[in-house]
């Protein structure tokens, strides 16, 4: 069904032109004087100019066209000549039935489906998840999800780092520890699986022992350059042990990805990029787009618009080996051939922008692919401290992911236990879903884009915009369906009729329905979780205003609370989906 602002905009129009103006002008906005109405027309301020005429004339006219429609209460031509909209009960309700009928929440698919790469998360193998990666981890989710919302065919990548000198770095510390194991041995034939040598643990602790080792000791880190090159060139005992590394660390990473509600599609990483090297750099040099420069193969990417200097994007360093970029750019080549995406999005810290210029101007150069391919960068902002520096532990080192969920899940845990009785078992499921609520939604209520600063007391309030206010809302709306249900157990809530409201409170609840459609199109097109938010908080606010003018399951009137009950059961519903969205769970009860 049409979104509601387009069907204003249609009616508006339609006014326009019937008075004799021309249809551009029949413009609709969302009131930004609430106060006074909910929608607004400013179009008559800019026919005036055409028509040579004051605008609260043109607005006039139109008025008295619009007076006649049963789709508004209250709509007036105000100084200098702005029209004001109020839609009546009836409308409303109409509309909010209608869209129950459509399903989906009355939202029209996309007619164009193709497929969307998301490329988020970014770990690095071996090493833990730390608060850094969390941003990523909750915004490409919600992004992706959006998107698969929107119907589009969305594929979430992890894209792991688990490729380069990092690689041969681990390898070269465990052959240091372990130098009996077969794996060094040249003519190792063993076949993965085999149990792993190490633990997850062990491995965390290998890494920058080894990173930190090889700056001091020239020797160690040429041989961690030698084992990175033999492991890149295929040597069996070096793949296999690599394949352990990766597995262990996987499965502590789904682990912690699992908490958090993120899943990916793909568990690809940059070393599936590798087989693609070699055929770039023959292209990049055939096509005649890469040239040598300091013994260096650069391809430029500068465009004569450029206010700021884009330097080349590097391929090759001058001692041949690959970089950063040149698996992405590998990596830009096997999802067109394996997807075939319309788009890619890119959820990365902000501070990858230049890089990703590069990386996207030279794909685009190279002709990597189509032009009608999107490539979006969706870099984001950092996470601080109170200080408004990035967050770290007390004693200044780097937060893991995983001991700042259990810190968030242990001091909401305390909160619920302080207000009542609940079994043990059901209060830490309970606070792990409200801390990671909490968590994901202190992060995407902000602009990606912009940094945020993690306040556990703010975050883990039940009241204000926060993810805990949003489940005690829908607990809420849960509990008083249950007691209704408890009273009436043959009826369901989604077969109600839905009259037209009898309060302010109620139309400003059955408005918030309407507007759902708008938002998901703007949340989809700006890649903004936020906007999302905005709205899920703006309907909690309008359901807890309802709820708290009217006595729903006191009410007497049978018919009219019946048509509470559809309409706070499709408020549930709808809270639902967009905490699905953002990739939040509800408990049942808190
Ligand atoms: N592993 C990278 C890092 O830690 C992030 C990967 C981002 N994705 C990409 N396609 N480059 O910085």
């Amino acid at each position: 069904m049409k979104k509601i602002l387009e069907v204003l905009k249609q009616e508006v129009t339609d006014a326009f032109v019937q008075a004799g103006y021309d249809e551009k002008y029949g413009m609709v906005t969302l009131s930004n004087r609430p106060d006074l109405c909910q929608y607004q027309c400013n179009g008559a301020m800019a026919a005036a100019k055409e028509y040579k005429k004051a605008p609260i004339m043109i607005a006039n006219d139109v008025v008295a066209i619009l007076e006649k429609s049963e789709t508004f209460k209250k709509i007036e031509a105000v100084n200098p000549g702005f029209i004001n909209i109020v839609l009546s009960d009836n409308f409303i309700s109409g509309y909010v039935s209608d869209m129950r009928k459509a399903g989906d929440f009355g939202y029209e698919k996309t007619k164009n489906p193709y497929t969307i790469v998301v490329d988020y998360g970014g770990p690095n193998v071996a090493k833990p998840l730390h608060v850094g990666h969390l941003r990523a981890a909750v915004i490409g989710e919600s992004v992706k999800r959006i998107g698969k919302f929107v119907g589009y065919n969305m594929i979430g990548d992890i894209h792991l780092g688990d490729w380069g000198l990092q690689m041969g770095l681990i390898i070269t510390e465990l052959k240091k520890r372990q130098p009996d194991l077969p794996y060094f041995d040249e003519s190792f034939t063993g076949e993965y699986p085999e149990e792993a040598p190490f633990t997850i643990s062990e491995l965390e602790e290998i890494y920058p022992y080894a990173s930190a080792y090889s700056k001091k000791h020239p020797d160690y880190l040429e041989e961690a350059r030698n084992a990175t090159f033999r492991l890149q060139k295929g040597e069996r005992g070096y793949a296999a042990l690599w394949k352990h590394i990766c597995n262990v660390s996987i499965a502590d990473l789904k682990k912690n990805y699992d908490r958090l509600n993120v899943h990916f599609e793909l568990w690809k990483g940059e070393s599936d990029a590798e087989s693609y090297i070699p055929g770039l750099v023959e292209h990049l040099k055939e096509g005649g787009y890469a040239h040598y420069s300091d013994g260096a193969l650069v391809v430029d990417v500068k465009e004569p618009t450029d206010t700021k200097e884009i330097p080349p994007c590097m391929i090759l360093k001058s001692d041949g080996s690959a970089l950063y970029n040149t698996t992405d750019l590998g990596t830009i080549i096997e999802r067109v051939k394996l997807y075939n995406p319309g788009a890619m999005k890119y959820v990365i810290d902000k501070r990858q922008d230049l890089y990703f210029q590069q990386v996207f101007r030279c794909a685009r150069k190279a002709k990597l692919v189509g032009d009608d391919v999107e490539l979006t960068f969706l870099g984001f902002g950092t996470m601080n401290g109170k200080d408004g520096k990035p967050f770290k532990t007390r004693d200044g080192g780097v937060m893991r992911l995983e001991y700042m969920i259990n810190d968030v899940t242990q001091s909401v845990y305390e909160k619920i236990m302080a207000n009542r009785e609940i079994p043990e078992e059901e209060a830490r499921d309970t606070a792990e879903k409200v801390a990671v609520a909490a968590i994901k939604y202190g992060d995407l209520s902000n602009q990606p884009s912009k940094d945020y600063i993690f306040d556990l007391d703010r975050f883990t309030a039940f009241e204000g915009n926060t993810g805990p206010y949003i489940l005690y809302t829908i607990v809420r709306i849960k509990s008083i369906l249950n007691k209704y249900k408890e009273l009436h157990s043959d009826v369901r809530p989604e077969e109600l009729e839905l009259l037209p409201a009898s309060s302010d409170s109620e139309t400003g609840l059955m408005l918030e329905l309407t507007k759902f459609s708008d938002m998901i199109d703007v949340a989809f097109k700006e890649n903004a979780p936020n906007k999302l938010c905005q709205f899920v908080y703006d309907l909690a606010n309008a359901f807890n205003r309802f709820y708290h003018e009217n006595k729903i399951i006191a009410e007497e009137d049978e018919k009219k609370q019946a048509s509470w009950i559809a309409l706070i059961s499709y408020t549930l519903d709808m809270l639902n989906q967009c905490i699905e969205l953002l990739a939040i769970e509800a408990p049942d009860r808190m």
